[in-house]
């Protein structure tokens, strides 16, 4: 639970907004935190196990300099042990390149958080949503098409995937229809109001009948802009700025529906997902502007007054929504971040479908086999490489650890079962299943995830051990500027 300077508070597992939230003052923690960013940046899952990683580095870093081996030693047999265990990572990867396969590596980067009840629906919502924008003969996948939006109400399992987009708002007039098929939208950046001059003015209204004149002006000021709509064909009207009360009537009349005070943002991502064109300007409308969707409608949903406008788009590949619910903001915004995890991993998965078994066992086969490069190596460095082969098993430890046994003869009997096996799918059983293994369990990562996380790990310790003095500025004497 993090709590921050004015009370917000913030309920997490997830390691890089944990990191990213605490205090941290200490120079080597800050790249720590660092660290977990760029996993985050590249990768979106890991976080946690790079950090851990690192630390466990550093820690056996520590013992190997109290030992009196010199840095540049240690950075060394780090770096190869760094190697083996690429080296290694690589035997073990499987391909997995179809649906059911995304849906469980998606189940696996959920399945340690708090949506973990609902991991098949979320599961299946990321899969869906990444695979409805994904390119797939560019292998690539723009995260810009994919919109997360919270609405606190309802339950977790209420989460769901629109093929298109959602705004949080509502018809501009209570009695403007519900839902328009085959929308034309009309998207406007312009307000409905009558034009104001530039300069200050004052207008003396001295009677009755200037009252009526300016009534009248501004009545047929209205009228013209919403004929010119009804007569340009569009059905329905998305605008960046309000609407004055008589215009709101009028269109209301028309039976044109209209949604006002949409964002910037928000007004951008229509233009582009419907393929249609902000106006600013009312001589401008025409058809070949507007955007086209196949159903618009306002949708009720709770028992409270809670709107939305869901926006379902004709166009293949433009953009999607998931409509997160959770009965807090804590709830829904910890969703939200677990969604965020999943549809990395899928998105990686789509980009390399290469995968490791999870549940430590890829650092397990991977400590095993940089353990065995050690017993071969006659060096110093032997004992910086065994060094790293014991880092690698602090994943195993700490999810047995977490998991409720004793972490260190979990993985020794882990360890032996591996060897005896000759499997490097097994790992912790963290679910209590009755098997160690993770292919029958089907708990497993992306490959490049894994690799990335040893890489990143290894690279900020041989950094951190490179370093031979700290300077701050009032260390410098006064001569210094
Ligand atoms: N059902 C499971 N059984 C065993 N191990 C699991 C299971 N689900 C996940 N794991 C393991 O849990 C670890 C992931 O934990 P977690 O998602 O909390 O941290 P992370 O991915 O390192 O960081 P982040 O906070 O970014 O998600 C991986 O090592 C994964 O293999
Ligand atoms: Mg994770």
């Amino acid at each position: 639970m993090l709590i921050s300077q004015d009370g917000d508070v913030t309920v997490t597992n997830d390691g890089a907004t944990i990191i990213e939230n605490m205090n941290i003052e200490h120079p080597i923690a800050k790249l720590l935190v660092e660290l977990s960013k760029s996993q985050d940046d590249e990768i979106g899952d890991g976080t946690t196990g790079v950090v851990i990683l690192a630390g466990a580095l550093l820690e056996q870093a520590q013992k190997l300099l109290d030992k009196g081996l010199h840095p540049l030693q240690i950075i060394e047999g780090f770096d190869k042990g760094c190697k083996y265990a690429l080296d290694n990572l690589d035997e073990i990867k499987f391909d997995k390149n179809n649906t059911e396969d995304l849906k469980g590596a998606a189940k696996t980067a959920l399945s340690s958080k708090v949506v973990s009840k609902y991991q098949d629906k979320f599961a299946e919502i990321a899969v869906n949503a990444v695979l409805a924008v994904a390119d797939t003969a560019r292998k690539d996948v723009n995260f810009d098409l994919i919109k997360i939006v919270g609405k606190v109400g309802g339950n977790l399992e209420d989460t769901q995937l629109i093929l298109g987009i959602v705004l949080d708002k509502e018809m501009s007039h209570p009695q403007m229809p519900k839902k328009v098929t085959d929308a034309s939208i009309c998207i406007l950046n312009i307000p409905f109001e009558p034009p104001k001059p530039k300069s200050k003015y004052n207008i003396d209204i001295k009677s009755a009948e200037d009252y009526k004149k300016l009534y009248e002006t501004e009545q047929n000021y209205f009228k013209d802009m919403v004929d010119n709509i009804k007569k340009s064909g569009a059905n329905f009207i998305i605008c960046q700025w309000g609407f004055d009360d008589e215009a709101n009537h009028l269109l209301m009349h028309n039976n044109i529906p209209a949604v006002r005070w949409v964002g910037g943002t928000e007004i951008e991502q229509i233009a582009l997902a419907s393929g249609g064109r902000i106006i600013n300007n009312f001589k401008d409308i025409a058809v070949e502007k507007f955007g086209k969707a196949y159903e618009v409608k306002e949708v009720n949903l709770g028992t409270k007054n809670d709107k939305v406008i869901l926006i379902e788009l004709c166009l293949a590949k433009k953009a999607v929504t998931i409509l997160v619910r959770g009965g807090s903001s804590m709830i829904v915004d910890e969703a939200k971040r677990c969604l965020h995890d999943a549809i990395c991993v899928v998105r990686n998965m789509i980009k390399e479908p290469k995968i490791v078994y999870g549940g430590g066992a890829a650092e397990i086969s991977c400590s095993l086999y940089v353990a065995e490069k050690a017993d071969n190596t006659s060096s110093i460095e032997q004992y910086a490489i065994r060094a790293f082969a014991e880092a690698l098993d602090s994943i195993p430890i700490s999810l047995a650890e977490n998991s409720g046994y004793n972490g260190i003869e979990y993985l020794a009997n882990l360890k032996t079962k591996q060897i005896k096996e000759n499997n490097p799918c097994l790992g912790v059983d963290c679910l209590k299943k009755g098997t160690n293994n993770m292919m029958i369990q089907k708990v497993f990562e992306g490959y490049n995830s894994k690799k990335q996380q040893i890489q990143l790990a290894t690279q900020v310790c041989k950094m951190i051990l490179k370093i031979d003095d700290v300077i701050k500025p009032h260390d410098l004497g006064e001569n210094s500027f």
